[in-house]
């Protein structure tokens, strides 16, 4: 499909906008075309536009994961070739854009709060622009609930087109109605957008888009669109160029890179083969996020067991410890091969960190099976884990499943499985104490800006006393002390 094609199918401008796109049905996510996807390495910003945002200045607020982060740095590049300049002050703002997360209710509540508060703020600046991106424009409800009951937003627009922003901007300036476009399908692979990075130590490098896996309780495969594969000369340049500019450390992004290359038709190209290739570039500390266990081969075993530049920590999401429950989420493991991948990786790779996400109180999750991931936890003994009680999804099957836990045991779970996680967390970093890590430095503490903080190769955050012209390098620190979520230290060189 062409460009023209496909926003003559999918863009909405008017207010019978229903039979544009669908709310996020499994039925017609699962039935998207297997149509192959075009790279573009021509982006330019039409002349036309530029100066739109001369004397401007644009507010960006970036809600979820990374993802969302790296969309921002993106939509930064593009506001700063217009012409704008960013302000983090959303009252001095003269277009505010909301870069949101649809993944559970409450970061939607959060959403609709800040739309409220922009709605007061528009009364009194009326010229401003107001804008909605990101996943929660990629469902229907949300849109229709924006359209109805928040006529202070004056564009709409989704994850696939962001691209697109200097257009939109341009319709929003000129329309009275409320813009909103959003694509249902996913579209190509766009290089060369212009990005703007938050600092200049650590880079987010998305290798993948989109996500088919279909978890049934997750919302992304539908606000995301299907997997589409970077190219590996494209992905290999952009981390060229980051090291060449002094960058430290990419983490190479996708909502499941593991099966990074599925999609290419022409190559027999993976993650593993990915990772053996970008390690020989010079830049100190590679990452990826995020795994998906099923996908994750001996290959890529082998090849981050070969250490150097890639880092000893991998995030590898186990939703539960009963392989009931993942059954039901449509994981496509079971506990057994879970247990076993970590102990190959245990292996290959000796004293690897890792950590995990964990969901309690999947519809009708029973003790005995919330008592399976306490347990499973325990064996594996993780260094960390993000924790969440589940959040029923308008349009994924799970929220079509009869649900009778209460949300006060659901509760009293995640309380029990937060306390099991600080234990072992703390227990993990007591083993720090005494012993001298390699810090790449960030920058001055949140909490006390005497102090220096970094992360270790094993993505523990470590405090210490030392110089600022340490900033931006990696720095060898004595552990002093242990605590849940970070260790403190004395820098030793
Ligand atoms: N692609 C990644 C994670 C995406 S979302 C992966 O597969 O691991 C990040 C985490 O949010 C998930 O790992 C899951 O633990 C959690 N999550 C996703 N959908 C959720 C829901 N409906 N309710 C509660 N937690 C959810
Ligand atoms: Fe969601 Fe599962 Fe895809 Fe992760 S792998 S983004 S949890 S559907
Ligand atoms: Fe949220 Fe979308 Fe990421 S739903 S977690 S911002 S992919």
């Amino acid at each position: 499909m062409n460009e023209q094609q496909r926003k003559q199918s999918t863009v909405i401008k008017d207010k019978d906008y229903s039979h544009y796109f669908g709310a996020p049905s499994l039925k017609e996510a699962k039935s998207r075309g297997k149509a192959s996807v075009e790279y573009h390495h021509d982006f330019i910003i039409p002349d036309e536009f530029r100066g739109m945002g001369e004397g401007k200045k644009f507010y960006l607020r970036t809600y979820g994961c990374q993802m969302n982060t790296h969309d921002s740095e993106v939509m930064t590049g593009i506001f700063m070739a217009l012409g704008y300049v960013e302000t983090d002050d959303m009252t001095d703002a003269d277009v505010a854009l909301l870069n949101t997360c649809a993944i559970r209710e409450n970061a939607e509540n959060k959403v609709f709060g800040e739309i409220g508060h922009l709605k007061a703020l528009k009364r009194t600046r009326p010229d401003m622009l107001i804008g909605i991106c990101g996943c929660m424009s990629q469902e229907e409800s949300v849109v229709n609930k924006i359209m109805q009951k928040h006529p202070q937003v004056d564009m709409i627009f989704g994850t696939h087109n962001i691209h697109r922003l200097a257009n939109i901007l341009n319709d929003a300036y000129m329309s009275k109605e409320m813009v909103v476009e959003v694509w249902s399908k996913e579209g190509d692979v766009i290089e060369n957008l212009p990005k703007v990075r938050n600092g200049k130590i650590k880079a987010w490098v998305n290798i993948m888009y989109g996500c088919d896996k279909f978890c049934t309780y997750c919302i992304v495969p539908y606000t995301r669109g299907k997997e589409r594969s970077r190219r590996p000369e494209d992905i290999i340049q952009e981390v060229r160029l980051l090291a060449a500019e002094g960058y430290k450390e990419v983490t190479l992004l996708g909502q499941n890179v593991n099966a990074y290359g599925k999609d290419f038709e022409d190559i027999n190209f993976g993650l593993g083969d990915l990772m053996d290739e970008i390690r020989t570039i010079d830049i100190s500390r590679i990452r990826f996020t995020t795994s998906h266990p099923r996908d994750f081969d001996d290959q890529l075993v082998e090849v981050l067991a070969k250490g150097g530049n890639l880092m000893d920590h991998i995030h590898l999401p186990v939703q539960s410890g009963s392989s009931e429950i993942l059954k039901k989420m449509s994981r496509k493991y079971n506990r057994e091969q879970y247990l076993e991948l970590v102990e190959k990786i245990k292996k290959a790779i000796p004293n690897v960190a890792l950590t995990t996400d964990i969901i309690v109180g999947f519809p009708n999750e029973s003790d005995e099976q919330f008592e399976e991931t306490l347990s499973l936890y325990r064996e594996v003994s993780y260094d960390l884990a993000y924790t969440f009680i589940y959040s029923p999804r308008e349009g994924t099957p799970a929220a079509a499943m009869e649900d009778n836990i209460p949300m006060t045991v659901k509760k009293v779970r995640l309380q029990r499985l937060n306390n099991l996680v600080n234990e072992i967390a703390l227990e993990k970093n007591k083993a720090f104490e005494g012993q001298v890590v390699e810090v790449l430095v960030e920058g001055t503490s949140q909490k006390n800006h005497a102090v220096l903080a970094g992360y270790t190769s094993k993505q523990k955050l470590v405090n210490f006393n030392g110089p600022t012209e340490s900033i931006g390098k990696i720095v060898k620190v004595k552990i002093t002390k242990a605590k849940t979520w970070s260790l403190d230290g004395e820098i030793v060189e």
